[in-house]
């Protein structure tokens, strides 16, 4: 039924029992039992100032900095410590967003307008990037009508191939984009021979920090083996760093880095066509909270320096026992982990792992593979400082859940969705041309009111979302991308307009 506004307003505490009544299912992100999504310090100051500096400035807007020069101020000082982070010069500017998403969308559209004021609009321009690089770079590709080459990872060192990229990039190609690091591995790519590529084929490269920003350089200086992923290196023209995973800042927090002036000049957008105010939009949103900004310079500098040293040694710690316990374990890891860890297994089902350590209060993100990259299924786990306190017990719950599911064999299940998905593999191919998707899609639209709403009982999601998710993971995981995203897509819709 349709939610219908209220006749009567609600009182203050009727609202607040209500709106905890809704979050009863949510996980808590400052637990320590969750291993991927949440960026927690585990500093109660943290928390504290936060809460504070946000009330201070919810109300005021970035949209019109001159009403508002606090926020000109603030994204000042943040562009200047993350330029110097990033071992930037002068000439570097950057703007601040309200997540590495959006950052992105800057740089590609930026790379874009330069590759088409050189090159004039002979062809889609296109992104080439290792299969590992953030999906945020095919949504921009999207909306801003680009075409995505994702090329092959080397699986000794899950990190781009090298000469994958070469045969990738052609006369075309507006930009290359290297990860450091990328999300499902927590490996960095080889930015120095990625820029060497980027400088002999004059091609744009954009670096994504969005994880490693505010913790590579700090790592690096305790000794990590960090390579150059920055400004130091020529041919980076852009980086993305989000304060709001690795410098702990509240969720609306990112910065895109431009080498130079100019290239900032194609990401923005200024508009005087109409009657109303002039519209000067630095980044892709245009009314913006200033909260998590002013929450962002207030972390920065109550850590400092000092503060992220400190917490960057915990994440290093937490990972080197994380690492020699899942060896231990029999687990196999998956390149060089930073502060993210990935693994895999070859006897142990990934997916009802994660279920079994979900009823066990740990959430794990368990990843599809990719078997024509051959690469397997896995776990990711995003290492934060919190989990110094709850490392481990996290290991002996998953001692006893690997024990459990190690001789455990595949259900007939399994075994027949193993097959329907290799089945359905053969006859689909993998990239979708224009026409095959839009034939599908109608097909889609034709059937969809009949056979929607069974696709939900079909996976139990009629009745909201399901605690286990092992049977729908390893669907997901067998069937084309192209398929499951279909899936997904409606199924989604279905979730928001039922509520769960
Ligand atoms: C490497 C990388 N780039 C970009 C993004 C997108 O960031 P956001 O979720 O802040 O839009 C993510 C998110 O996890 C990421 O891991």
């Amino acid at each position: 039924m349709r939610k219908q506004l209220p006749k009567e307003p609600l009182g203050r505490d009727e609202i607040l029992e209500k709106l905890k009544g809704y979050s009863i299912d949510d996980a808590e992100p400052s637990s320590g039992r969750l291993f991927t999504i949440a960026f927690e310090a585990g500093v109660d100051e943290v928390k504290k100032l936060v809460y504070d500096v946000f009330r201070m400035f919810m109300d005021k807007n970035i949209l019109d900095f001159t009403e508002f020069p606090s926020s000109i101020r603030m994204e000042k000082d943040i562009v200047d410590i993350a330029t110097s982070l990033m071992n930037g010069d002068e000439q570097v500017v950057g703007t601040y967003t309200y997540g590495g998403t959006e950052s992105v969308f800057l740089a590609v559209k930026a790379a874009r307008d330069k590759f088409l004021v050189e090159k004039g609009l002979i062809t889609l321009p296109e992104i080439v990037m290792p299969v590992t690089a953030h999906p945020c770079y095919d949504k921009a590709a999207e909306y801003m009508g680009l075409r995505v080459k994702r090329v092959r990872v080397n699986t000794e060192t899950y990190t781009v191939d090298l000469d994958a990229i070469s045969e990738a990039v052609t006369e075309n190609t507006a930009l290359i984009v290297g990860s450091a690091p990328n999300w499902p591995f927590g490996t960095i790519d080889p930015i120095k021979d990625l820029a060497e590529i980027a400088v002999d084929k004059n091609v744009w490269l954009h670096v994504d920090a969005c994880v490693g920003g505010f913790i590579l350089p700090f790592m690096k200086k305790q000794g990590e083996n960090i390579p150059d992923f920055d400004f130091k290196i020529e041919g980076v023209s852009s980086i993305s760093l989000d304060p709001h995973k690795y410098a702990y800042s509240p969720i609306g927090a990112s910065i895109i880095l431009f080498r130079r002036e100019f290239y900032k000049m194609f990401s923005q957008f200024v508009n005087l066509k109409w009657p109303g105010y002039p519209i000067v939009n630095p980044a892709v949103l245009s009314s913006r909270s200033e909260g998590p900004l002013a929450a962002t310079w207030a972390i920065l500098h109550l850590l400092g320096e000092k503060g992220y040293m400190e917490l960057a040694r915990r994440i290093i710690d937490v990972r080197n026992r994380l690492i020699s316990k899942l060896r231990y374990l029999g687990y196999i890891i998956m390149g060089e982990p930073t502060v993210i860890t990935a693994f895999t297994s070859e006897n142990i089902n990934l997916f009802r792992l994660s279920d079994e350590m979900v009823k066990k209060g740990w959430y794990f993100l368990a990843q599809r593979g990719i078997p024509e990259m051959d690469i397997p299924p896995s776990i990711h786990l995003t290492i934060t400082p919190i989990h110094e306190k709850t490392l481990d017990s996290m290991l002996m719950d998953l001692q006893t859940v690997t024990e459990e599911l190690r001789n455990i064999p595949p259900s007939d299940v399994e075994e027949i969705i193993g097959s329907l998905g290799l089945i359905i593999n053969l006859v689909t191919p993998r990239e979708m041309d224009i026409s095959t998707l839009s034939q599908l899609l109608k097909e889609v639209e034709k059937h969809l009111d009949v056979y929607g709403p069974k696709l939900l009982e079909a996976f139990g999601l009629d009745k909201g979302i399901p605690k286990e998710m092992a049977l729908i993971n390893q669907l997901f995981n067998s069937l084309p991308p192209s398929i499951t995203e279909l899936l997904v897509n409606y199924i989604v819709i279905q979730l928001f307009k039922k509520g769960v």
